[in-house]
């Protein structure tokens, strides 16, 4: 008889099930009901240290969340953490100048190639939001553009195309189809949408760069992590020749993919960049990087009544706070002073994937670990897809949803159908874990028909 995965999970959870019926009637958050469904069971956490968490009922899990990105040292890790402590003993939130923030900016311009200035925000939506108005005020021109299936926050700007949606028009000219309701018209005219890989995105770009302020990419796309660094290199190619800023979201990548991101490892020199995740250490981040000249607008003059009417304001009350900028420029300090880590993390998931497919091609097993460098997404499908659509199918979805449940089972906390992290701190012994969960995990998914 087919296991009930959700009943047997919920048996082993009986205090997070208290904890989740006192959130079904106050919180609509995600974290809690997953973005896609109601599930009937959920670990809430109580503890997280290194690369292990522990929920209210005891169970401890391998974490390959990690927080979908900001833990590549992992759970409060030492280092951090007395960065941090020391900063919250000094006043959590100043809103003036403070030397925390220049040291952060300091390590940053320094690993970054495109940077030679940085700005502070409080998130990666933020950052790539201003970044947008940014390239707008540089270039005098509204429209942008973006990649079909490219994450890049929730802005009413970012929320087009970037998830499933029936609407999408033929792949190679893809039509802007808002992510969710609450996205005005208005906004989803000012995006034009683009397809990875494809020529036609790039005649578009040729076609509308009189009105094109900026072309915003994921490096590396955060739901199918593969290297698509020749098409990069044709895109910073046009870009250039057509005067559009070229802007890599770097807010997964940054920090992530070596040292100095996706544009050194691919050696392509973005003008501007957005970064978040690790670059705040753990805390809510979020930052613009660039060029002097493309960040034109945010440099002032010295005259503030010109600047007020000529430059682009990025304020808030808790961008740049020296608890954010302390454990943030602990973190890049330790990744500078540690090349180690890279190696390291990328190695672990080259190994989980390589044993996982290999499992699964004995097995007959339609799934493949797609991912670049320490990152990689579980999809039910039987190659490297190419586009955002080949991940489209419902199947896939769902079964990684189920897949989701089945490995928090088995003691290792994947999220639902999302990506998984590797960090300095997993050892041999946890990618065995995860390993054997996903092998277990399957077959039992086989055998009760989910698959
Ligand atoms: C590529 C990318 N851009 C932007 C964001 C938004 O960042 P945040 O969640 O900090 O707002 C994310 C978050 O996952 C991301 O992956």
């Amino acid at each position: 008889m087919a296991r009930d995965i959700e009943k047997l999970s919920a048996e082993k959870l009986p205090e997070s099930s208290k904890i989740l019926a006192r959130a079904r009637k106050v919180l609509l958050s995600p974290q809690v009901t997953g973005p896609f469904r109601a599930p009937s069971s959920v670990a809430f956490v109580k503890q997280a240290k290194g690369s292990r968490i522990v929920d209210f009922d005891g169970n401890e899990y391998v974490d390959v969340t990690m927080a979908y990105g900001p833990l590549i040292l992992g759970h409060s890790h030492p280092v951090v953490v007395a960065a941090a402590e020391e900063a919250v003993r000094n006043g959590t939130v100043y809103a003036i100048a403070h030397e925390g923030e220049v040291r952060l900016a300091e390590v940053m311009v320094d690993a970054i190639p495109c940077a030679e200035r940085v700005a502070f925000t409080n998130s990666g939506t933020e950052a790539t939001m201003h970044a947008i108005k940014v390239a707008r005020a540089r270039t005098g021109k509204d429209q942008i553009a973006k990649f079909e299936g490219g994450y890049h926050g929730v802005h009413d700007y970012a929320q087009v195309s970037s998830i499933l949606a029936t609407q999408m028009g033929p792949a190679e000219d893809p039509e802007s189809v808002p992510d969710t309701p609450g996205i005005p018209q208005a906004s989803v005219g000012q995006v034009m949408t683009l397809s990875y890989q494809m020529p036609e995105g790039l005649e578009k770009i040729r076609k509308h760069s009189h009105e094109l302020a900026a072309v915003i990419v994921e490096p590396v796309p955060s739901s199918y992590p593969v290297d698509m660094s020749d098409y990069l290199r044709e895109l910073r190619r046009v870009t250039k020749e057509c005067g559009v800023l070229l802007i890599f979201d770097e807010v997964i990548s940054g920090f992530r993919l070596g040292y100095g991101g996706a544009q050194q490892r691919f050696d392509i020199t973005p003008d501007i960049a957005t970064y978040g995740k690790i670059m705040g250490g753990g805390f809510a981040a979020g930052a613009i990087a660039g060029s002097a000249d493309a960040l034109e607008p945010l440099i002032t003059s010295g005259d503030p009544l010109r600047d007020m009417q000529e430059k682009v304001l990025i304020i808030g009350t808790f961008s740049g706070n020296p608890v954010t900028t302390s454990a943030g420029a602990a973190t890049l300090e330790y990744l500078r002073d540690h090349p180690e880590v890279y190696p390291h993390i990328d190695g672990l998931a080259e190994r989980i994937k390589r044993e996982v497919h290999a499992f699964c091609d004995k097995n007959g097993i339609a799934f493949r670990l797609i991912g670049l460098g320490s990152w990689f997404l579980p999809h039910f499908v039987d190659g490297e897809p190419k586009h955002a659509r080949d991940l489209r199918g419902l199947d896939n979805l769902l079964r990684g949803e189920i897949l989701g449940a089945y490995m928090r089972y088995h003691g290792v906390y994947m999220p639902d159908l999302h990506t998984v992290f590797m960090s300095a701190v997993h050892s041999d012994e946890d990618a065995d874990r995860v390993i054997g969960a996903f092998e277990t995990s399957l077959l039992e998914m086989r055998e009760d028909g989910a698959l």
